[in-house]
């Protein structure tokens, strides 16, 4: 039986790329940079099924490049990359990773919290610049974290999971979604707040919502200047729930103390940006989901989901199928 063709847009884990060699005619791009959108386009052209990452456009005009398309499975579990809109309407399931890089973002995410209340990236230099002359009872002192304030914004598998390492520093831990979490509230002890009250009452905010229209710039100037001036903002969602001009003015005119940052606006981030060379800032290049394990599993769920698609059944994962 002909195998069905299918794009695969980077190199992933050998776990997932080899169950696609092994079910279909497989096209992968090799670059260590996204295909380029001429070449998206037309690599997808003859394709059943394409899997792709969270650094390409996956909209209209792609999914109307590849008129036999019938799946897209996306190795992450963040699809605002992809129109769903566009693909339910042309009955295409998308396919996302949810689950098996919770535990992975949420310890990226405290290590950015303990790093930047504690200041480590500013002891590294000061080690490696020679700085460190003496003990200093005034040098490098930072913020404590047990037993202080963490505000989670979006409160669904990573936010709980944060809340989890949070309990264990002692933490008052609040929470704001679109809707409260009771089962939440009951198992770890979060207690619901709104927007405005988690920033005024929070040391640690920490972003875990999905990029939507809602989400877009919800951490604006406005929702800055309500933190407190001591205040640590954690993203490791997705760089535009923050208003990149507004927190480096934040950080600028000392609204908050702190910013650390897995994902950026734009992304990447460039070299030269003044975010990227603050004492104040930290930022790491997306690597929430980084370890070996959480990559092998989200590029096996990547390609299981491609190839129940290419099968039609229902998918591991669909981001855009009716529950
Ligand atoms: C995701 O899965 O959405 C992360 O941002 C990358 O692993």
């Amino acid at each position: 039986m002909e195998k069905p063709t299918v794009f695969v847009t980077r190199r992933i884990p050998e776990a997932g790329l080899r169950l696609v060699r092994e079910a279909c005619e497989m096209r992968l791009w090799e670059g260590a940079l996204p295909p380029p959108r001429d070449v998206l386009l037309r690599d997808v052209r003859d394709c059943a099924g394409l899997l792709c990452l969270l650094t390409e456009t996956i909209d209209a005009e792609v999914m109307d490049a590849a008129p036999r398309l019938r799946v897209i499975s996306q190795m992450a579990v963040g699809v605002d990359n992809v129109d769903l809109a566009a693909a339910s309407a042309r009955g295409i399931p998308v396919g996302h990773t949810p689950g098996v890089l919770t535990e992975a973002t949420a310890d990226l995410t405290f290590a950015l919290l303990l790093a930047a209340a504690r200041r480590i990236p500013e002891g590294i230099e000061h080690v490696r610049s020679g700085e460190w002359k003496t003990w200093d009872p005034l040098a490098l002192l930072g913020a404590a974290v047990c037993g202080a304030t963490l505000g989670i914004v979006g409160m669904g598998r990573i936010g709980a999971a944060v809340a989890r390492r949070a309990r264990g520093f002692d933490m008052t831990i609040i929470y704001t979604d679109h809707e409260r979490k009771p089962h939440l509230e009951a198992e770890l002890g979060v207690v619901y707040a709104s927007l405005d009250e988690l920033l005024a009452r929070s040391d640690f905010v920490s972003l875990h919502c999905p990029l939507t229209e809602e989400t877009t710039h919800l951490i604006d100037a406005d929702a800055l200047r309500k933190m407190k001036a001591t205040g640590i903002l954690v993203n490791a969602a997705r760089g535009p729930v923050v208003d990149t001009a507004a927190l480096l003015q934040a950080l600028e005119e000392g609204w908050i103390a702190m910013a650390a940052l897995d994902v950026t606006d734009p992304e990447p981030l460039p070299a030269g940006h003044p975010l990227a060379h603050r004492a104040d800032c930290i930022v790491v290049p997306h690597v929430g989901s980084a370890t070996v394990a959480a990559r092998e599993r989200m590029a096996t769920i990547a390609a299981q989901n491609l190839l129940a698609g290419l099968r039609g059944d229902p998918l591991v994962h669909c981001a855009n199928c009716a529950r």
